[in-house]
């Protein structure tokens, strides 16, 4: 059985579309970390093992939902100096802030800023973008992900992991493939694993490219 984990885990892992979660992560945000460290947290760094195998370290890249900024870290590990992070948690965001990597600043620029509406980032501002652990209830959902792409470059590769439960019972290959009709994404991969060591935890990590 997939486990949703407890306490903080569990309250985000079981929320609707349509719920906010920033409140549910700025009260978690300070045992953010500690938690998802127990847990054996695996997807930022192969969702950071993507963006190396993909794209060079001079790239620029956006991290949506970037939260404390555990995929900055893997990121900047891998040598990538141009990361922006974008969430609507200010106590993650704060987190996110003080992360250093060999004494440089991980994240270039960090916006407070709701994903589920117009971003204000202009059109092919990056060459690339990562979204970790941000969609499914209370976070984001297939119809959010066109506004996304539309901030990466045409041909500039986008990394988004999320759980594998909401994949399977909200539908999203279906919808993902829809979204690749509509001319939103062009589907690379889409690849299963487990991203949490320590639990039971599916995840997918669905890579894509803006046409
Ligand atoms: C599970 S955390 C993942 C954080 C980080 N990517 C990581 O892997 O550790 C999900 C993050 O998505 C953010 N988030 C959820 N819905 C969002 C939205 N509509 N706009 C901006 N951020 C959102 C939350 O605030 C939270 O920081």
């Amino acid at each position: 059985m997939p486990d949703h984990g407890e306490g903080p885990l569990e309250q985000v892992s079981t929320m609707g579309y349509g719920d906010r979660s920033d409140g549910a992560y700025n009260q978690w945000a300070k045992d953010y970390e500690t938690d998802l460290t127990q847990y054996g947290y695996l997807s930022p760094g192969l969702v950071a093992d993507a963006m190396h195998d993909y794209v060079g370290g001079t790239a620029s890249i956006v991290d949506y939902a970037c939260g404390t900024g555990l995929v900055g870290v893997e990121l900047a590990t891998r040598g990538f100096t141009t990361v922006d992070g974008v969430d609507f948690a200010q106590g993650m965001l704060d987190l996110a802030a003080e992360k250093t990597v060999a004494g440089r600043p991980v994240y270039r620029e960090l916006l407070s800023l709701d994903l589920t509406n117009t971003i204000p980032i202009e059109d092919g501002a990056y060459d690339a973008l990562v979204c970790v652990g941000a969609m499914g209830g209370g976070h984001l959902a297939p119809e959010h992900l066109p506004e996304l792409m539309r901030t990466i470059v045409s041909g500039g590769i986008a990394a988004f992991y999320m759980n594998g439960v909401a994949y399977q019972n909200d539908n999203f290959a279906e919808r993902f493939d829809a979204l690749e009709d509509a001319g939103a994404w062009r589907i690379t991969s889409q690849t299963a694993s487990n991203y949490m060591a320590e639990l039971d935890r599916p995840g997918m990590l669905v890579l894509a490219s803006r046409p």
